[in-house]
């Protein structure tokens, strides 16, 4: 209550601030709003039913004043996330620092995103419609201005789309959907036909008394209303200091080869190290991941055991030792075809050896002329060894075995028969 009221002082401090020297700034707001409902109409019954609306939060509390008529659009200030964070310091000092917060950079650090048409990325389609989720620096948004794209300034909205910046939509697992599914990171498909998932549908369609346990994303990766989101794995599932196991750690090492972060030929790391680490890409101490990993399994308690949780948990990390020791052979017999000369190094790639920066445009003679075994050595590691161990960690059985593990298996097989055929063909050509 009394921090309704603290925030409620602190928003009449800033929109009087706004206001302040002109007695007009109440009419420019009706203004707005009576021209907006012709030209935005549904803008304005969204933000009406607001809590916005009801606090006095107005339009030009966001989008300022500057913009008075149907002539001047372009002055109307597209309000990035520090605008949120004047009144909500809490949700945008917790959002900075965990994951979210580093989507736009991270999908840029990929040598792919800058061979790609600037609709999907800038534009906000393909990868650029998930990782306009992210803060973006002052000279990020004047370069993509002057590109000539003005609009995904801000993330907040991602959740509490706009205007109706509502909590309860961002409680709502449906809210994750549109990022959060697909290719390389189906948590949706995972999570809602999984046991989780379908209590949730089941208790939604009042199947389920009210006080059935269902955990959503938010439970487990939001918890208690945090805006940090940060997991033990991470996405790429690799982290610093490798693995005690000697195999495992083999493996590991060869996985961060063709990830470009340790140099093929002396295993030093390169630059990409760096990026790794300004982006928190993978956590770098012990420590760190048993920490996110503790966390996690007191949410687990909440319903279960914690012997149940800290099983179930170990499972998913003994599913992903098996798909790094097929990863890594798969990635072997690729590089030991660049090794001799029957896959050529593209002029792009800093070796010769795998380069999943490239995503699908990976290997080959150049860009143009792109290598089919590359290609499936990458999908392999991007879609199939995701659902191997994400499907564990999710509790969804196909999504572990048929999409992921046994796909794996189906990739090196594949791998195997074509780095036959190239090295009987590369044979017949000499
Ligand atoms: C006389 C009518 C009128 C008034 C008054 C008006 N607007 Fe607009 N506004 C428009 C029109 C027309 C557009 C452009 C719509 C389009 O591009 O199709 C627009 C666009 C916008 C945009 C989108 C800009 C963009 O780049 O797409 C915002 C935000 C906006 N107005 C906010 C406001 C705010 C805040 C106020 C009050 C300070 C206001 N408007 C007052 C007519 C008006
Ligand atoms: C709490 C802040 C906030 C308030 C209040 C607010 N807006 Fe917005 N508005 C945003 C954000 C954020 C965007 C998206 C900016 C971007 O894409 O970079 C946006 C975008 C827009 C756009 C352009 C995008 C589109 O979908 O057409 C229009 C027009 C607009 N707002 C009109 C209004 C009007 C009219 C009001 C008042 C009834 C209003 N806004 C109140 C935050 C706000
Ligand atoms: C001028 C201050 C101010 C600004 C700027 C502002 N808000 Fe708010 N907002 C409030 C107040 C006050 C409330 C009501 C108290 C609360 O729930 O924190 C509120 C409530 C909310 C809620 C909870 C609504 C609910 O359903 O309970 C969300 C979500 C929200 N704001 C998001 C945003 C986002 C996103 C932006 C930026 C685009 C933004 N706010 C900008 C003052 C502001
Ligand atoms: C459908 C939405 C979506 C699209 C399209 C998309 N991504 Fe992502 N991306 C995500 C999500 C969600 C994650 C986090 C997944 C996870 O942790 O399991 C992610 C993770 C990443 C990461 C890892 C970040 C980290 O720190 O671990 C990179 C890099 C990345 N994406 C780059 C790209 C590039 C480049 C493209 C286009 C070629 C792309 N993404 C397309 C949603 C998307
Ligand atoms: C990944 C989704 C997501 C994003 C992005 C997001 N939020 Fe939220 N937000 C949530 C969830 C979930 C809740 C509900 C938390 C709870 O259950 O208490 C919430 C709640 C809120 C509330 C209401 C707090 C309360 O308890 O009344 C505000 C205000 C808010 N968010 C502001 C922001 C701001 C500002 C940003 C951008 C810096 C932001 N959110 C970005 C998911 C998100
Ligand atoms: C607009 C797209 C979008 C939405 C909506 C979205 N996310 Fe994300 N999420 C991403 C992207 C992009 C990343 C990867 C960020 C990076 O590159 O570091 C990500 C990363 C994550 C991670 C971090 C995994 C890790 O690396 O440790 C978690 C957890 C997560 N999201 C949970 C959620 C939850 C829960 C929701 C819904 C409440 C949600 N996200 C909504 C785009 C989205
Ligand atoms: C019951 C808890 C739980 C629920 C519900 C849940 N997750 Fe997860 N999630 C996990 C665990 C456990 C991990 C692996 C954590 C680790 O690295 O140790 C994980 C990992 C992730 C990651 C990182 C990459 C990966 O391994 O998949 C993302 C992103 C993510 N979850 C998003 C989501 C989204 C989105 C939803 C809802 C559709 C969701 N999760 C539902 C527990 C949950
Ligand atoms: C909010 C409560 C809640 C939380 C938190 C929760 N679960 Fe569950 N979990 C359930 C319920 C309810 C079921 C379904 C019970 C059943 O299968 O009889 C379930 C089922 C399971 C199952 C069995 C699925 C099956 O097909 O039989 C596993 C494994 C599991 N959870 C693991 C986890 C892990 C790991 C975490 C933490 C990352 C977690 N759960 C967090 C409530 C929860």
């Amino acid at each position: 209550m009394s921090m309704k009221f603290f925030q409620m002082a602190v928003v009449a401090i800033i929109v009087m601030s706004s206001m302040a020297g002109r007695c007009e700034a109440a009419e420019d707001e009706i203004n707005c709003i009576t021209c907006h409902r012709t030209v935005t109409a549904g803008h304005v019954t969204d933000w009406e039913s607001s809590t916005h609306a009801e606090m006095g939060v107005d339009c030009s509390v966001c989008h300022g004043t500057d913009h008075q008529t149907e002539k001047d659009a372009g002055l109307a200030r597209l309000p990035d996330e520090s605008v949120c964070g004047e009144c909500h310091t809490d949700q945008f000092e917790q959002f900075k620092k965990g994951k979210h917060s580093h989507g736009w950079n991270s999908m840029n650090a990929m040598n792919v995103t800058h061979l790609e048409p600037d609709a999907l990325m800038e534009g906000g389609r393909g990868c650029g419609g998930c990782h306009n989720m992210g803060i973006k620096s002052e000279s990020e948004r004047q370069e993509l201005k002057k590109k000539g794209y003005r609009y995904q300034n801000n993330s907040c909205d991602e959740c509490h789309t706009r205007h109706t910046f509502a909590k309860s939509e961002a409680q709502d697992p449906r809210a994750c959907q549109q990022c959060h599914m697909g290719y390389d990171h189906p948590q949706w498909e995972m999570w809602s036909s999984a046991k989780h998932g379908t209590r949730w549908f089941t208790k939604d369609s009042g199947n389920l008394p009210e006080t059935a346990t269902a955990p959503t994303c938010q439970t487990c990766h939001l918890p208690n209303g945090t805006h940090t989101n940060r997991t033990a794995w991470g996405f790429f599932g690799v982290r610093l200091p490798l693995p005690g196991d000697k195999q495992w750690a083999d493996d590991r090492t060869i996985i961060l080869k063709a990830l470009g972060i340790l140099n093929p030929k002396t295993g030093e790391p390169t630059k990409r190290l760096d990026v790794v680490k300004a982006l928190d890409m993978a956590r770098l101490t012990e420590e760190d991941w048993q920490n996110e990993r503790n966390k996690m399994i007191q949410t687990c308690s909440q319903c279960h055991s914690k012997t149940y949780a800290e099983t179930q948990l170990k499972q998913g990390d003994e599913m992903m030792k098996k798909a790094d020791r097929l990863m890594a052979k798969a990635i072997l017999i690729v590089a030991a075809l660049y090794e001799d000369g029957i896959i050529q190094k593209p002029a792009e790639y800093e070796f010769a050896y795998p380069d999943f920066f490239y995503f699908m445009r990976t290997g080959g003679k150049s860009m143009d002329t792109m290598s089919h075994i590359d290609q499936v050595l990458f999908e392999m590691y991007m879609k199939h060894r995701m659902r191997t161990y994400q499907g564990c960690f999710h509790v969804n059985p196909d999504y572990a075995y048929w999409y992921g593990w046994a796909m794996m298996t189906k990739d090196l097989g594949e791998i195997e028969e074509l780095a036959n055929l190239l090295r009987k063909t590369h044979e017949g050509k000499k």
